[in-house]
């Protein structure tokens, strides 16, 4: 896609009509994938075209343009706007697929009440709209305040844009002093129709669908371009408010609609499941013939005092769900199949395929899993779409289901051409040619390279850069690739990124003169960089990228080990534990083997042979061990995941020489008003008022941490009627014990 011209050959005509061209495809692909998430053009184009127009500008430097491509920053305009941190959390729901989900759900809510099935339990259910949802802060009655959702914690501001949408009241009569009205902007099938033919008239870009349209508009940062796009609003949820709306949802839903919100026509109240799903079904009947889109049916228990107990989970209610419609599917060729190798070395089959597009969107890749999906086989060997394989040439069902990435799900066999060959997973790594092994009783084939891998390396720098990790503005994949390549200014670990101040100031050819930065984007980069040495322990944790251990978990860590040198020694000491612990799992495996073979005994009496090396253990390794997966959320998966990558000398040498350059902040218990935060708290016996999920969920929320057995470390026992052993072992080790009702008067709760 350029003109074909070599740079060198090019006349000073040409050259200027080649630098507008590129000027004006680079900035629509900025735009395209910074502010109207939809990218337009392959990342590969993307940097051949900017490649070029460096070239020509560098051949002739006269013809640079003002608006020069080469000036631009990678970095999202969308950090036009301020950040908000949300008062009360923004939280997604978790989803469900099938009806059997739906009476799953309902009755994992009636267990965590404890509640059977002889009373009620009332659910609303309404569409789920597929928009971009948005918190309206008012006070005393007045609009002050439009944030979208971000990340849940911080969003951006849009209140400028959200008080040009005529739905949504700049003032309200008669509501709590303190109201955040929560809801889904979108844009009406009329009104997108409308606008795409506009902007087509206008030479300008039309968007994929609806959402696109309006979480594009939303994010305009000039309001009078928002102004121009006819959004809507509807209000199904709400954030701080100083007065309760109602005492049940669909009472808060009505209470909303008087304060003058929109309110969607189609929400009913269902008692069972069966009502549930059967006005899913009348909801998707009626799908084709709503203005608007929807991508499936919410339901959320009525009785805002049961919603209150039950609670959260880390990110999403326990009171909701999501009943998902059916995916798009789509039929198109398979061109070829790429290995893409992923931060633990993981080998991903990614489907290239001709471009079709499903429900909106223009498909071109799509996940094929793993080897053992493209051969027609499920994890435990069965067959799965009949046993057929996929191969390249196929004709393959593709199918989006909200907003995961698309994948194949079915292949059409009559089609397959003549001459295809089965597909060969390649048994070492594409990138760094190390071998690539699968374990025993796992799906997927890991490159071996560990840090020389270079894909490895820089699929880990992009995660230690990430949002929930280090979110080191200006610093995106873009950009660490750019990096990792640079031989002058290289960023190959993370603790790199901290010394690149220093290198670049001692470089001749500085950051700020090169290809895409200028002065201001590279002094704002070693800004953002300098803020992030101050950093929440759980950001440094999860930023490591270590198997098995996402954000929660490394909250979890954060919140038992409060400092990063007690969670290293904590693993070294109980490193030989772990150890033990692996071989006496090989142990037990191979004692399972045995039952379906004889000729294993060389194996066995070897993993035997280790566990029995595991004998030797020191009783402080099998005590910091225990401490380690009895801790909240803490398993031995990853536990061991994240002792070998401490045992890991290289590993460990780059997270000493990280470290070197943080300093980590521990978490804050989570609600420092509350008398057990920070206190760790041993239910035992027959609680009456709750059930155990509950009281731990309930105590967890408070900042305290929940453990399974009294031990010298229990601040507290709650003991109901039948308590035993844990009751005595407290009252012998002088631990403070209360009854159910004790335990509700101390955290406020009668
Ligand atoms: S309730 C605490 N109700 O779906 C959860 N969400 O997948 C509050 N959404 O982020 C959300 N229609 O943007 C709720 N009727 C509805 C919805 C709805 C659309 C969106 C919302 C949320 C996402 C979760």
């Amino acid at each position: 896609m350029n003109d074909g011209t070599p740079v060198g050959d090019m006349t000073e005509q040409q050259a200027k009509a080649e630098l507008a061209r590129l000027a004006e495809l680079l900035n629509r692909a900025n735009t395209a994938y910074h502010q109207d998430d939809s990218p337009e053009i392959p990342d590969a184009d993307y940097d051949a075209f900017k490649i070029r127009n460096a070239e020509i500008e560098a051949r002739f430097p006269a013809l640079k343009r003002k608006d020069s491509p080469s000036d631009q920053v990678g970095a999202a305009p969308a950090e036009g706007f301020a950040k908000v941190t949300h008062s009360v959390r923004m939280l997604s729901l978790s989803n469900a697929f099938d009806d059997e989900d739906i009476s799953d759900f309902v009755t994992s809510v009636r267990k965590y009440l404890g509640k059977g099935t002889e009373t009620a339990l009332v659910f609303t259910a309404e569409p789920k709209i597929d928009g971009l949802s948005l918190s309206l802060r008012y006070e005393n009655g007045q609009l002050v305040q439009a944030a979208t959702r971000g990340d849940g914690e911080t969003g951006e501001n849009v209140t400028a844009n959200a008080r040009t949408i005529d739905d949504i009241p700049q003032t309200l009569d008669s509501a709590p002093d303190i109201l955040e009205v929560r809801g889904e902007v979108y844009m009406s099938h009329a009104d997108f129709e409308a606008l795409n033919a506009r902007q087509d008239e206008a030479g300008q870009k039309t968007f994929a669908n609806p959402r696109n349209a309006a979480a594009g508009s939303m994010r305009q940062l000039d309001p009078s371009i928002t102004r121009a796009r006819p959004l809507k609003f509807f209000a199904y949820a709400w954030g701080e408010s100083s007065a309760p709306l109602a005492d049940t949802q669909f009472g808060a839903i009505d209470r909303l609609k008087t304060l003058g919100f929109s309110t969607n026509p189609l929400t009913i109240r269902a008692d069972s499941p069966a009502q549930m799903i059967a006005h899913y079904r009348e909801i998707e009947a009626q799908r084709a013939t709503l203005d608007y889109d929807i991508d499936g049916v919410v339901y959320k228990v009525d009785d805002l005092g049961l919603q209150a107990r039950l609670g959260f989970r880390s990110t999403t209610p326990r009171w909701a769900i999501a009943h998902k419609f059916p995916a798009e599917l789509a039929w198109t060729h398979l061109e070829a199949i790429d290995i893409q190798v992923g931060r633990t070395g993981a080998l991903s089959p990614v489907a290239r395929l001709t471009p079709v597009t499903v429900g909106g969107v223009v498909v071109s890749n799509a996940t094929l899993h793993n080897e053992d999906y493209i051969a027609g086989r499920d994890a435990s060997g069965n067959e799965i779409r009949g046993g057929k394989d996929i191969r390249v040439g196929d004709w393959v069902q593709v199918y989006r289901a909200g907003d995961v990435i698309p994948k194949v799900a079915d292949v059409d066999l009559s089609r397959r051409p003549d001459g295809t060959e089965p597909y060969i997973f390649p048994e070492t790594c594409p990138i760094c040619g190390s071998d690539a092994v699968r374990e025993e009783g796992d799906a997927v084939r890991r490159c071996t390279g560990g840090l020389i891998c270079a894909a490895q390396a820089v699929e880990k720098l992009k995660h230690f850069v990430s949002r929930a990790a280090f979110d080191i503005e200006g610093l995106g994949a873009k950009q660490i690739e750019a990096f990792y390549a640079d031989d002058q200014l290289p960023v190959r670990e993370p603790a790199d990124i901290f010394t690149l101040q220093a290198r670049d100031s001692q470089n001749l050819t500085k950051l700020a003169n090169r290809d895409g930065w200028g002065e201001t984007s590279a002094g704002n980069l070693f800004d953002a960089i300098e803020e992030k040495r101050d950093i929440q322990l759980a950001r440094v944790i999860f930023g490591l990228g270590i198997r098995h251990v996402g954000e929660v978990a490394a909250q979890d860590l954060a919140r038992h080990f409060s400092t990063w040198e007690a969670m290293a020694t904590a693993l070294d000491t109980a490193r030989p534990a772990a150890l033990a612990h692996r071989a006496a799992d090989a142990a037990a495996e191979a004692e399972r083997a045995l039952a379906a073979s004889e000729n294993r005994r060389a194996r066995i009496s070897e993993a035997r042979k280790k566990a029995e090396a595991g004998c030797d253990v020191p009783d402080a390794a099998t005590t910091a061990w225990a401490d380690l997966i009895g801790s909240d959320g803490i398993g031995p998966t990853m536990a061991l995941s994240l002792s070998d990558a401490f045992a890991n000398p290289e590993e460990r040498a780059a997270m000493d020489r990280l470290l070197a350059h943080l300093r980590p902040v521990a978490p804050e218990a989570r609600d420092l008003g509350s008398p057990v935060a920070g206190k760790t708290v041993v239910f035992t016996g027959t609680l009456e008022k709750m059930t155990r999920a509950e009281a731990k969920a309930r105590a967890e929320s408070l900042g305290a941490k929940v453990s399974g057995s009294v031990s010298a470390k229990t601040d507290l026992l709650v003991a109901g009627p039948g308590a035993g052993s844990k009751a005595k072992k407290a009252a012998d080790l002088g631990i403070e014990t209360l009854d159910e009702d004790g335990w509700l008067a101390l955290i406020g709760a009668t």
